[in-house]
């Protein structure tokens, strides 16, 4: 078959960022943009004559244009086998599982992950590595390096494959195999939670609900928790993935994933409420009246995690983000295993996955993720939760009021200034980095400045040093509050505030967060300026 050679012309603003390039669709709709990038990416990866590589994406808008383009691209670049999942469809911590299992060389992962689909809204693409996890700087740049200098790309001419039958067909040399993207995914599942022990849950009458927003999880989470864990029909909502999400915005927070919370609030809420995020990397967890926030959960998890088949051994270590709450910490500190505190970004974690320092790991921003795969994993998380449940057997706000009742309870929030001028963010952060000397013992309403820095992370694998990395105040009083910007916005800067207080009274368990928080908050807000350094009087976000 006639490999092509087509002419093209570079383009200079294909810089990866740590989760790929994410763009706006209409971006990645001039013509040769994403060729263009694809190209660079293979021309980027070492040994791609005869290895297998994987394609999927989370089924957003463009996904299955961008999945016949990369298909034929990846025959024409000398891969001998192509895995794509069917309708061009695998979660991100599936494509890392298949990517592992079938000893790929990497895989395209195509996803903008919680940010809006559609015409309109986003679309990315990613590159992950052999061990499933995404590509690092070191290559992230070459590729960028690539794509500002390209000549030409390679594509073979040939029909589109057929997306909706499984099976194997031949493209130029290569050979494509249409995979089921659930069947790997759930068989790795299966070797790390008990699925006789939660289909028993369900069979005594256990009700939950997983909103799958209308993105990837759908199909995951009905095949798994419908059809294998006999959950009742209708168990998972919005399970069909629509280009758009239905016009939702799959981010799995208290505010995006309001039907369920309000159905978790209500007088009808099931025993246990979950939803996942675009591609299927983030969760959210609500027990009856109860939201857990991602800081607990990570920490409940490690408390628990011995009770799973694929955790039967202990936990080497726990590693959580800066901004996340202490809470994982503590429990560490009981069952006398080490805990990292690492910078934002799912990226740090990965050394200390491989190195075997650290069996789980997660991040205030709704991921949690362990060793079996190098990708957040929102379902895991979620099968995990469900075979505590399925052990403890109590109710699972018991499970969180017992945990904080064990180890106190960290009060958490975080306070989002959106879409600001990005030099008055950034005049904030300089101001703010600029006082800290002066600020331990002052007193802000009730509480004292104990200790304060800019965090800077030494990695214990290689050594590495990643400076700035947010600004860490922690007051004699047990809080702390945590200001930096957001890596991931789209327009403007963002301003995240961190806010935690301790409470290690049971008796004070059950007080409303932002009244707990309130003077953390006004200390925070005072010491940055916020009001005055950012015009704004409160966050535009609360979650
Ligand atoms: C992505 C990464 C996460 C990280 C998050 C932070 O989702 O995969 O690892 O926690 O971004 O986002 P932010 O907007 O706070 O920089
Ligand atoms: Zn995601």
């Amino acid at each position: 078959m006639a490999i092509n050679r087509v002419p093209t012309t570079p383009f200079s603003d294909q810089r990866p960022g740590t989760s790929g390039l994410r763009k706006k669709v209409t971006v990645f709709q001039q013509p040769r943009y994403v060729e263009n990038f694809i190209q660079a990416i293979f021309d980027t990866v070492d040994g791609a004559e005869g290895a297998t590589l994987v394609i999927g994406g989370d089924g957003r808008y463009f996904n299955e244009t961008v999945i016949q383009m990369a298909l034929k691209m990846a025959a024409a670049n000398g891969f001998a086998r192509i895995l794509v999942g069917r309708r061009g469809l695998l979660s991100t911590p599936a494509a890392s599982c298949v990517i592992r299992k079938h000893k790929a060389i990497g895989g395209l992962v195509l996803s903008a992950s919680h940010n809006p689909g559609g015409p309109d809204g986003d679309f990315g693409i990613k590159f992950n590595m052999a061990h499933g996890g995404p590509a690092p700087e070191s290559f992230t740049e070459a590729v960028f390096k690539r794509a500002s200098a390209m000549a030409e790309y390679r594509i073979v001419d040939a029909p589109d494959v057929d997306l909706g039958r499984l099976g194997e067909t031949r493209l130029g040399d290569a050979t494509v195999q249409v995979i089921d993207p659930v069947a790997d995914y759930a068989e790795l599942m299966e070797s790390l939670v008990d699925f006789q022990r939660i289909s028993e849950l369900f069979r005594s009458g256990f009700r939950m609900r997983f909103d799958a927003l209308s993105a990837v999880t759908g199909p995951y989470a009905k095949a798994i928790l419908e059809d294998r864990l006999g959950a009742p029909a209708g168990t998972v909502v919005n399970a069909e993935p629509k280009p758009d999400f239905g016009g939702h915005h799959p981010d799995p927070n208290p505010v995006h994933a309001h039907d369920l919370m309000d159905l978790m609030y209500g007088p009808d809420a099931p025993d246990f409420g979950a939803a996942s995020d675009g591609d299927g990397d983030r969760n959210m967890i609500v027990a009856p009246g109860l939201f857990v926030t991602p800081s607990d959960s990570l920490a409940i998890l490690t408390a628990h995690a011995h009770l799973a088949p694929g955790y039967q051994g202990g936990l080497t270590g726990v590693a959580r983000s800066m901004p996340t709450s202490r809470a994982a910490d503590r429990v560490a500190a009981k069952l006398g295993i080490r805990s990292y505190e690492t910078p934002t970004g799912w990226k740090f974690f990965a050394n200390l996955l491989d190195a075997g320092l650290i069996t789980l790991c997660g991040e205030e921003s709704a991921g949690t993720g362990s060793n079996h795969i190098r990708e957040k994993d929102g379902l895991w998380a979620v099968l995990l939760w469900l075979d505590i449940l399925a052990e403890i057997k109590k109710p699972a706000d018991q499970i969180v009021r017992d945990h904080w009742a064990s180890y106190g309870r960290d009060y958490y929030s975080r306070h989002d200034y959106e879409d600001l001028d990005t030099k008055a963010a950034n005049d904030l952060m300089d101001k703010l980095r600029g006082k800290l000397a002066t600020l331990p013992g002052q007193r802000f309403g009730d509480l004292t400045v104990e200790h304060c820095d800019d965090f800077s992370y030494t990695d214990p694998v290689d050594g590495s040093v990643t400076p700035r990395q947010g600004i860490r105040i922690l007051f004699k009083e047990d809080a702390r509050a945590v200001f930096r910007l957001s890596g991931t916005g789209t327009s403007g800067a963002t301003l995240r505030v961190y806010l935690e207080r301790f409470e290690p009274d049971v008796s004070r368990h059950d007080l409303a967060v932002a009244d707990v928080l309130a003077p953390v908050a006004n200390a925070a807000n005072e010491i940055a300026d916020i009001v005055r350094l950012t015009g704004r009087d409160a966050p535009s976000v609360i979650t």
